[in-house]
């Protein structure tokens, strides 16, 4: 486990290890009591020191999000760099990026819009670690994204619940009602989009409670993309699901971010939940994300995650597959 590098007093406190005095070291200030922390002292890039990037690395761990403003350097290539230094880049399994390279659109006018809870791209065993989202258009109103701490809200449920959750597994998968997620959108769109999100449709079997591979820390493995828990009927399951999230989603595990223009966020994809919230009316917004490798879930059975479909996941158009930097043995 890394070294958290934080205090509880949120007041600044610093962990870089420049001895030039021209350079800031850099600053962790938490934001939330439970999660968020903003950093500051470093310019983002593919040449960050090593001290930086240990930094970084050991407050993504201790708050699960951490925030940098001023990053307005940051483009497509450095973005990709940075996220180099964090583990291997990998490409969305279905959806093309922006410019043929990592860096997914996030983009107000095309696309789903990210207003549910979710955790990126559950859908296949081996979700990414970490994601790293920059700001290019941000509107003029509304348009925050919410992040949740899975690991409190484990923490904090209370035990019998806890002993329930650990011996769960849930269904996760990428085929769900668009239109009930965007009313407002005309038809040709969400087919469209249905038809490139969907190209290939996984069905992923995770466990309910995951074993963080860093912190050890048990965390709620759920989010939108889940489709019912093993062994339930549909209202049983759905009943367990929303008793569950709403403990993930309750105000006081959440951090809420008002984005500006060259703003970079990063956050553990195993140990929290993400919303965008959809308030901006027809004001363009436009992130980018670059998402870095993860491995297979297990339990607090050591059982892992099991793909039930396709038999593999398909090779994406460019870079590694899903899971191919952290883990020695095929997704089973
Ligand atoms: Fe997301």
């Amino acid at each position: 486990m890394a070294t958290a590098t934080h205090t509880d007093t949120g007041s600044h406190t610093d962990t870089g290890s420049h001895t030039d005095t021209d350079t800031p070291a850099l600053t962790v200030a938490k934001i939330g009591g439970r999660i968020g922390a903003e950093i500051g002292g470093v310019r983002l890039g593919g040449d960050l020191p090593d001290a930086d990037v240990a930094g970084i690395r050991a407050a993504l761990l201790a708050h699960k999000v951490v925030f940098f403003r001023n990053q307005e350097h940051l483009d497509e290539a450095s973005h990709e760099a940075f996220a180099e230094r964090l583990g291997a880049p990998v490409a969305h399994p279905t959806v093309p990026s922006a410019d043929g390279r990592y860096a997914l659109g996030i983009d107000s006018h095309h696309g789903a819009r990210a207003n549910q809870w979710h955790t990126d791209v559950t859908f296949v065993p081996a979700y990414p670690a970490f994601s790293i989202l920059r700001a290019v258009t941000i509107p003029p109103y509304g348009g925050d994204t919410l992040w949740a701490n899975t690991a409190t809200a484990y923490a904090g449920l209370p035990e019998p619940l806890r002993a329930l959750a650990d011996g769960l597994r849930a269904v996760h998968s990428n085929e769900y009602d668009y239109a009930a997620l965007r009313p407002d959108a005309l038809p040709e769109a969400l087919a469209q989009y249905r038809e490139v999100f969907t190209s290939t449709t996984f069905l992923t079997e995770h466990p309910v409670v995951r074993v963080h591979p860093e912190t050890g820390e048990r965390t709620l493995l759920l989010g939108n993309f889940v489709q019912r828990i093993q062994g339930f009927t549909g209202r049983d399951s759905r009943a367990l699901l929303d008793l569950l999230q709403a403990h993930i989603e309750s105000p006081e595990n959440t951090v809420r971010w008002q984005w500006q223009p060259g703003d970079v966020a990063i956050w553990d994809n195993r140990a929290t939940q993400h919303y965008g919230v959809d308030d901006s009316d027809d004001h363009e917004r436009t992130l980018r994300r670059v998402t870095v490798d993860g491995d297979v879930p297990v339990g607090p059975d050591g059982a892992p995650s099991r793909l039930i479909s396709p038999e593999t996941v398909p090779d994406p158009s460019f870079g590694i597959p899903s899971g191919a930097s952290t883990s020695d043995t095929p997704a089973v």
